[in-house]
């Protein structure tokens, strides 16, 4: 295995292992990419204070995130295709992070179902929700995910409909991928890839192919979300589906500060500050731009946890130490997959434990939940101000 010390490590291994359209799927924003670039280089302008001679014995990295034990406050995102980043990539993910101690969620586009993910795992894992317009379909799938025993359901409001990803439409993205020339050609470097996914279990969407009617293609995802999502989803249709869950719910996709008074006054166990990784609205601040603004409107009503940009244990600990209760990684953990399957992701988590467990002892911190905004140092204009 070769020497890890750097979540960039495994993205080199993982460019050179998954098929392009798959390694493009993941590695993309929407239209110019600013959002999707600002979301890391932000993470750069905050810097950390130093402190000395503080005994920094006995520090731990454990918390809870809504109310659940975790090793470290990182969840893994839901990242849909993941089955395509390495064979059973679902199970290997969920695996890993069992095994950590951190909670996995599984996306509603995920490739192995939740039956799967149930089966191969011990522990409660979240599951992640699109909503369709097929309501029948939404509460089957709810109810599925009832009975596999998932601990909280991540509804994801900010994808309505699909931002555009120019590089998906040029790959002609799908799950299998379409076998053209162009398509075979890149198979045929990644050899090591395809032999694995000839074992693997499921190769089409899980959650989806054999439990909804009238659908066109459902191994393109563009083409499905444009037929399949609900662009009439409002406030009023999110309760509802708290309702039906009747459990601990995240509400995924806030970036506002009147969404995120919405989500609270719903009684959300948690939100998200996310920009779904720059993948949705291209030109809108990256997540940790709007952290501290979001905190001051609801940190004290409701837990508030950060995606989007996370390549460190350095950036895991600015967003607690900006308030966030826990922060997710998606691409973080699919460079460790797609290098090197279940134990790539144990290398991701593991990197960044220890990326950010140094770094609270540099800071003088010895738990989590003592860091806060006394460790930062925040550019003034750091925040902004929208136009009334
Ligand atoms: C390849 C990919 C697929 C994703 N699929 C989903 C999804 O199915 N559901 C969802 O709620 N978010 C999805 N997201 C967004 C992630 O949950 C998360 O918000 C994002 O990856 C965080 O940014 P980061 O990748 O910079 O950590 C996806 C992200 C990526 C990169």
């Amino acid at each position: 295995m070769p020497v890890i010390t750097n979540i960039n490590d495994l993205k080199r291994i993982y460019e050179r292992r998954v098929p392009r359209m798959f390694y493009d799927y993941a590695e993309s924003g929407s239209w110019t990419e600013q959002t999707f670039r600002e979301n890391t280089s932000d993470f750069e302008q905050i810097r950390l204070r130093q402190r000395v001679a503080v005994d920094m014995t006995g520090r731990t990295t454990a918390s809870q995130m809504i109310g659940q034990d975790v090793a470290m406050p990182v969840a893994l995102a839901p990242v849909g295709l993941t089955g395509m980043q390495h064979a059973d990539g679902e199970i290997k993910a969920a695996k890993a992070a069992e095994e950590f101690g951190v909670p996995f969620t599984l996306s509603t586009m995920s490739i192995n179902s939740i039956e799967e993910v149930a089966e191969a795992t011990s522990k409660p894992f979240w599951f992640q929700l699109y909503t369709m317009k097929d309501e029948d379909y939404i509460r089957r799938l709810i109810q599925r995910a009832k009975d596999a025993k998932c601990s909280a359901l991540v509804i994801t409001l900010d994808l309505q409909i699909l931002g555009q990803r120019h590089k998906d439409l040029k790959n002609g993205l799908s799950a299998p991928p379409k076998l053209t020339p162009r398509t075979i050609a890149n198979l045929m470097t990644k050899w090591a890839w395809g032999i694995e996914m000839l074992g693997a279990k499921r190769r089409n969407f899980g959650n989806i192919v054999g439990h909804v009617q009238g659908v066109s293609d459902t191994s393109q995802l563009g083409v499905w979300t444009a037929e399949q999502f609900d662009p009439a989803l409002d406030w009023g249709k999110v309760e509802k589906l708290m309702e039906m869950w009747g459990g601990k719910v995240i509400l995924k996709g806030i970036l506002d500060t009147e969404d995120a008074r919405m989500a609270a006054k719903l009684g959300a166990d948690a939100i998200v500050v996310s920009n779904h990784g720059g993948r949705q609205l291209d030109g809108a601040l990256s997540s940790i731009r709007m952290l501290p603004e979001i905190m001051d409107a609801v940190g004290n009503d409701v837990e508030v946890h950060l995606d989007s940009g996370i390549r460190s244990g350095q950036d895991v600990l600015k967003a607690l130490a900006l308030g966030a209760k826990g922060t997710m990684i998606g691409r973080a953990f699919v460079y460790g997959l797609g290098a090197m399957g279940q134990k790539g992701v144990t290398a991701a988590l593991d990197v960044i434990r220890k990326e950010l467990d140094t770094t609270m002892a540099l800071c003088g911190e010895r738990s989590v939940d003592g860091l806060g905004r006394h460790n930062l140092l925040i550019p003034e204009d750091f925040g902004g101000r929208w136009q009334e």
